[in-house]
C-alpha cells in the first residue's frame, strides 16, 4: 500500500509542488528514460538520508546527481577532462551518467565519501522539467537511485515504484507518472577521472558509440581501483523467480526471447520484443511479470551481437545468479 501522493498527470503545476516537496526535505519519485529515480535534495544530507532508509540501502554507496545542462557540471565537478565534455555535448540529455571529480558541494553524503561524484542529465521531459524547477528554486539539484529496494529489479513505471517502495514513502513524498520507461535499463556508467573513458556500468550507450562519435579508446578496466559502484556487485537486479539460459522445454516455466523465436512447447510466453531496443525496455517488465504470475523458472534466450545486447546480457547474468 502506498500513503505517497500520486500524480499521473504532470502538468507545470504538478512540477511545481514536487519541487517544492524537494526544497521541504521530501522524496519525489520521477521517470527517466532509463528506470524510475527517487529523487531528494542532494545537498539536504536529511533528505538523502531517507534515500536509503526507503531503499534499504546501504550507506556508503553513492548516488547520481541529475542536473539540467551541461551547464551545471563544473558546479558538482572539477578538472573535467576534454573528453567527458565531449561525451555530454554527445549523450546529452541522455542515457549516461560521467563519474568526475567533485567539488566541495558534493558532499560525502552523496559520493560515499569518494572523492568522485556521478552526474547525468536526463532525456526524460518530466524527470528534465522537474530538475529545472528544483534548480531555479534551490541552488542544489537532484540526487536519485533507482526507485527500487536495495538488490531488487529498478522500476520502469510508476506502478513499479509503488510496488517496490510504497510502503516505505511518506505521505508527503511524491510519485510522478511518466509512462513506462522507453529505454528500461540504468545509465552507461563513465568513469571521467582518468586518461581514457571507462565504462563501469554497460548501458544503452555503448563503447561502440564511445568511440565511433568521439574519435576516443574506452579503456577497459576502472580508472580508480577504490571506486564503488552498486553494479560491482555480482548478484543483482534478480527478480525472485530463478532466471535461467534457455536450454530445453520446462512444463509451465516463463519464456522470454525475440519475437522470431517461437514459444517452446509448455512454456509460458511472457514477453515477444521485436528488435534489440524493445528488448531492453521490456527486460525488467518480464522479470516483474514472471513474479506476478509466480513462477519458479523464467527462462531466456538473449539477442545476440554486440553493442545494448552486451548490456541486455549483461543484465541477464546478474538476475541468472539469483538474490
Ligand atoms: O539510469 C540511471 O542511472 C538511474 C536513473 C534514475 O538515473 N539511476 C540509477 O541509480 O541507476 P543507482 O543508484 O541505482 O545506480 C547508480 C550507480 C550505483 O551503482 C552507484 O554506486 C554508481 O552509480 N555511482 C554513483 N556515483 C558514483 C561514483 N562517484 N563513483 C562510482 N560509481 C558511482
Ligand atoms: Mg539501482
Amino acid at each position: 500500500m502506498s500513503n505517497s501522493q500520486f500524480f499521473s498527470n504532470c502538468t507545470a503545476d504538478t512540477i511545481r509542488k514536487a519541487a517544492a516537496a524537494l526544497r521541504d526535505g521530501h522524496l519525489v519519485a520521477f521517470p527517466t528514460e532509463t528506470v524510475y529515480g527517487l529523487g531528494a535534495d542532494a545537498r539536504n544530507p536529511e533528505a538523502v538520508k531517507r534515500i536509503y532508509e526507503v531503499k534499504g540501502r546501504p550507506s556508503d554507496h553513492p548516488l547520481i546527481v541529475h542536473i539540467s545542462s551541461t551547464n551545471q557540471l563544473d558546479k558538482w565537478a572539477k578538472e573535467i577532462p576534454e573528453y567527458a565534455i565531449n561525451l555530454a555535448r554527445a549523450f546529452w540529455p541522455g542515457p549516461m551518467t560521467l563519474i568526475l571529480k567533485r567539488t566541495e558541494i558534493t558532499q560525502d553524503f552523496i559520493t560515499g565519501g569518494q572523492e568522485t561524484v556521478g552526474l547525468r542529465v536526463p532525456s526524460d521531459p518530466i524527470a528534465l522539467a522537474l530538475i529545472q524547477e528544483f534548480e531555479s528554486i534551490s541552488d542544489s539539484a537532484i540526487a536519485a537511485p533507482s526507485a527500487n529496494r536495495f538488490g531488487q529489479v529498478s522500476p520502469t513505471s510508476s506502478a513499479d515504484v509503488q510496488e517496490e517502495l510504497g510502503e516505505y514513502l511518506s505521505s508527503f513524498d511524491l510519485v510522478l507518472d511518466g509512462g513506462n520507461s522507453v529505454i528500461g535499463i540504468e545509465s552507461t556508467i563513465i568513469d571521467c577521472t582518468g586518461a581514457n573513458p571507462a565504462i563501469l556500468r554497460s548501458g544503452f550507450i555503448t563503447k561502440e558509440d564511445i568511440e565511433s562519435k568521439l574519435g576516443i579508446a574506452c579503456v577497459g578496466q576502472v580508472n580508480e581501483p577504490s571506486i564503488r559502484f552498486s553494479g560491482s556487485f555480482k548478484k543483482h537486479y534478480a527478480p525472485r523467480c530463478r532466471v535461467t539460459f534457455y536450454e530445453y522445454p520446462i512444463d509451465g516455466a516463463g519464456f522470454l526471447a525475440l519475437n522470431v523465436i517461437e514459444t517452446p512447447p509448455g512454456m509460458v510466453r511472457l514477453a515477444s520484443p521485436a528488435t534489440v531496443e524493445e528488448y531492453a525496455r521490456l527486460l525488467y517488465s518480464t522479470f516483474r511479470a514472471a513474479d506476478h504470475r509466480n513462477l519458479n523458472i523464467l527462462a531466456v534466450i538473449p539477442p545476440e551481437g554486440e553493442g545494448l545486447v552486451a548490456a541486455i546480457n549483461e543484465k541477464i547474468e546478474k538476475a541468472s545468479l539469483g538474490r
